[in-house]
């Protein structure tokens, strides 16, 4: 059966020079010992021939074919930060008068995009609560080409039922666009049906907070196009990974699979303890969580739930003072992003979805207390508790 873990474990490259890492592509440019196969490969018909490193390089693809065997996808292509993923794959499938359905509660700077920006080249977007199947199907209309969403959502965790989301969408013949940046390895949205897997590789996958990028997994074809030199978004709008990085990320994928392991464990044992104590939390694993029974009809569960949760710290004073406090005692980083190996938190509604007008951050429930945790790879999570616990005390949370 299908394991990302093992995909990753099986991955074998041979490196140039025999080496047990591949060599890293250092050019920009390439040499053809004849000109009809420079022809041939700016027409995408030479297989094994490199062109230019904005269309792809040898780093890349061995980075973007180890992301499409994890997302068990035909084919991959890595792009220079998650947002640059995002808007290729969205430039690329709508145009002048298409519509996207796009769940609303999703990363601040997807919102933006869908909201400020693409409606300037025309293209119409819905946003509709991604739980509620009818509320997608009623949004769809004759020049729906897309429905996007996140597979456990930015900041606020709502879990899609993809496979159900799926169904809709291919009685209509429209693309289902996937993020799955939170729940890299637990959930697998290909094989529920999804077209198109988008990573912010930022997050989880690099793992260590020293680079931006991002990978659109699907089908070949469809990532081919994404490179044609004529009117692939990715090729035309150059959000282009550098090989260093593809490489360096790629050496950090190898323990993703662990990594993700420890992070959700340690976020349901944090998330169990702040619900006991009382603490608005939500985290897919916990039963009160209202998606928790479809997060696990989706899930691996050697992976757990991801190291996101939530806390509502009553109001954003209480907030900031907890955060500050938390990283005075060195739980971890005040910090937007996620994956870290040491514990990320912020207060969405001002920092990573603050693009989102208040008025909507209160309709979608994104309330001011909300801190977000990426949870770290703490190696004794009780003893974290226990600092928390006094930090909340100190500053009235508790
Ligand atoms: C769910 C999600 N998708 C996409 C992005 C954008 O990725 P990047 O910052 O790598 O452009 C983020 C960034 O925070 C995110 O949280």
């Amino acid at each position: 059966m299908f394991n990302p873990g093992n995909e990753i474990q099986d991955l074998q490259f041979f490196g140039e020079f025999g080496g047990v890492n591949p060599s890293i592509s250092d050019s920009s440019t390439y040499t053809f010992m004849s000109a009809k196969t420079m022809l041939d490969t700016f027409e995408g018909n030479a297989d094994g021939c490199y062109l230019y490193s904005r269309h792809t390089s040898p780093s890349n693809l061995y980075l973007s074919e180890a992301l499409a065997k994890m997302e068990a996808t035909e084919a991959a292509h890595v792009c220079g930060s998650g947002m640059g993923a995002i808007t290729g794959v969205l430039m690329h499938l709508c145009k002048i008068g298409d519509h996207i359905v796009s769940s609303r509660t999703i990363y601040g700077g997807t919102y933006a995009f869908l909201k400020n920006f693409i409606t300037g080249f025309g293209v119409n977007v819905s946003f509709v609560d991604i739980t509620k199947l009818e509320s997608i199907e009623k949004a769809i209309t004759e020049s729906t080409k897309v429905i996007y969403l996140e597979t456990v959502s930015n900041p606020l965790l709502e879990v899609a039922d993809i496979a159900a989301i799926a169904k809709i969408a291919k009685k209509h013949n429209i693309q289902v666009v996937v993020d799955n940046t939170f729940s890299p390895l637990t959930i697998s949205p290909a094989l529920l049906g999804a077209d198109i897997v988008i990573h912010s590789l930022t997050k989880y996958i690099n793992g260590s907070s020293d680079t931006v990028g991002g990978v659109i997994c699907g089908k070949k074809d469809f990532i081919t196009d994404l490179k044609n030199v004529n009117d692939g978004a990715c090729m035309l709008l150059g959000s282009t990974m550098d090989s260093l990085r593809a490489a360096s990320i790629l050496k950090n994928l190898r323990t993703l699979p662990i990594r993700v392991q420890k992070h959700s464990e340690n976020a349901l044992k944090l998330a169990q303890m702040f619900e006991a104590d009382g603490i608005k939390t939500v985290y897919p694993g916990l039963s009160s969580h209202p998606s928790h029974n479809l997060f696990k009809s989706m899930y691996r569960s050697e992976f757990g739930f991801s190291g996101m949760l939530t806390i509502d710290a009553g109001n954003l004073e209480k907030a900031n003072a907890l955060m500050e406090l938390m990283q005075q005692k060195n739980v971890g980083y005040l910090a937007v992003s996620l994956g870290f190996y040491k514990t990320l938190f912020s207060a969405p509604g001002t920092s990573t979805s603050s693009e989102i007008p208040m008025e909507e951050q209160k309709e979608m429930g994104l309330t001011d207390g909300l801190i977000r945790f990426s949870v770290g790879l703490d190696h004794d999570i009780e003893r974290t508790y226990q600092i928390i616990k006094e930090c909340m005390t100190q500053v009235g949370v508790l």
